[in-house]
């Protein structure tokens, strides 16, 4: 469920006209919607009633300060993978101390800061970073808190550049090598094991390899609380969202139509699936949701450059581009584009739907059918709160797209758009070729 929907013949996010946001802060630029993201959070956090949980928002997704800010009020924590996300948290006003880092090369420099800013906990992934972790806390006069990431083997059924608890991914230990993994960790005098770690994928669809990974790898938990006194489980992130009946999936009703066993995974799935499962660890139980939370909350507006009528196809180039929104070029993503401005009266068209840039990769959709839209109207690429802006680039020397948040009636630039001087500002023409 979302807040994005036709009020009249004119897209809304919550109660602001998004032709408006368009027409003041240009185009590209992502909205987001601050109540999707509040239902979002507030609907997994109460699927998970039982538990002792904690969510940590997955804030790769989308790492927007204000968005960060937004989640930390909710009573967010985050799951962040750098020594600039950790700065980012506490830009934002946020807490480190209930948050986690993983990654699996974190450099000594981010594991300074993190141990001086009192992170949680690490999620390790090999016995070379711990002992690096070992080495840097022993030089700060402390313990690192840490958790293994298991590696469970569990196939996440999504695309391959996005799956991670496969034996072949390069994430985490096998769960044959934890307990000595584990055991060796013990011996180390600045390290303090307070958990364990598993994440299997992003985008799922279906709630079974959850619950198989989960099962997998319940006993050695139980194993790991009773020898090492650990604390919490972390079960990672991955939960799916809706890319192509995105707009429609905003309203009840369309949830109403989906055959019960076709139903994309809801937050109460996902609990009634899994609480059951984890509450007899009696441990605290850490999620770490990116996408789920945010996915839905945003769209990309972007503006029609010119109507290409080719041989025997048509070309819809839009002022987006794939250094805006990768996820199509990158991951094959579908993108459910519609416009700002619906108009049933219009004839339907079939288009390629492309940006401006020189590679043919640079394309959001093929032969997608559209409401016919000319030069100067506005479209929404709906579903890219999610791994749009945090993936965005300035190839092609454009600007990173400004972001915009809605609440209710009203709206705020949260990070406008960069000026060439800024893009440049850390380059410099060397002495020799002046
Ligand atoms: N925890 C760990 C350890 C992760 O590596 C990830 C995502 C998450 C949590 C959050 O996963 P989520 O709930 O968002 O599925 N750029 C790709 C997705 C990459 C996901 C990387 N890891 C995309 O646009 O689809």
């Amino acid at each position: 469920m979302h807040h994005f929907r036709y009020v009249g013949q004119n897209l809304h996010c919550e109660s602001v006209d998004l032709a408006e946001v368009a027409r003041l802060y240009g185009t590209p630029t992502y909205v987001y919607s601050a109540a999707t993201m509040a239902d979002n959070y507030t609907r997994l956090a109460g699927s998970l009633a039982g538990l002792d949980a904690q969510i940590c928002f997955a804030m790769k997704a989308n790492s927007s300060l204000a968005v960060l800010r937004h989640f930390a009020r909710l009573g967010a924590a985050f799951d962040l993978v750098s020594g600039g996300e950790i700065r980012r948290v506490l830009a934002a006003g946020a807490d480190v101390r209930r948050s986690v880092f993983a990654g699996i090369g974190k450099t000594e420099g981010e594991l300074r800061l993190a141990l001086e800013q009192g992170i949680f906990s690490f999620h390790v992934e090999s016995e070379p970073e711990l002992a690096r972790l070992n080495h840097v806390a022993g030089q700060l006069g402390v313990k690192a808190p840490v958790a293994f990431r298991i590696n469970p083997d569990v196939d996440a059924h999504t695309h391959a550049k996005i799956t991670t608890g496969k034996s072949y991914n390069k994430f985490g230990i096998p769960l044959a090598a934890a307990a000595a993994a584990y055991a060796a960790a013990a011996k180390l005098p600045h390290i303090q094991v307070k958990g364990v770690q598993m994440h299997i994928g992003s985008q799922l669809t279906s709630i079974a390899p959850f619950v198989e990974a989960v099962t997998k790898v319940v006993t050695f938990v139980e194993a790991l609380k009773r020898d090492h006194g650990i604390s919490y489980f972390s079960i990672g992130g991955g939960i799916g969202i809706i890319y192509q009946d995105a707009l429609a999936s905003g309203q009840s009703a369309w949830w109403e139509t989906q055959p019960t066993d076709r139903r994309p995974i809801t937050p109460e799935a996902y609990g009634a699936a899994l609480v059951p499962l984890l509450r007899p660890l009696g441990l605290k139980i850490l999620l770490e949701p990116g996408r789920f939370l945010v996915g839905n909350a945003g769209v990309l507006l972007t503006r029609v450059e010119h109507l290409k009528r080719g041989a025997g196809k048509n070309f819809l180039i839009v002022d987006a581009a794939m250094n805006d929104l990768v996820r199509p070029a990158m991951y094959d993503a579908y993108h459910e584009i519609v416009p700002l401005h619906r108009d049933t009266t219009r004839r339907a068209f079939t288009a390629d739907v492309v940006g401006p840039i020189c590679e043919s990769g640079d394309c959001f959709a093929h032969d997608r059918q559209l409401q016919e839209v000319g030069e100067g109207e506005y479209l929404a690429l709906m579903s890219a709160g999610a791994y749009g802006a945090a993936m965005a680039s300035r190839y092609n020397t454009r600007a990173l797209p400004a972001e915009v948040l809605v609440n209710g009636g009203a709206f705020e630039l949260v990070h406008a758009r960069e000026t060439f001087e800024q893009m440049t500002a850390n380059e410099k023409i060397p002495a020799f070729l002046k």
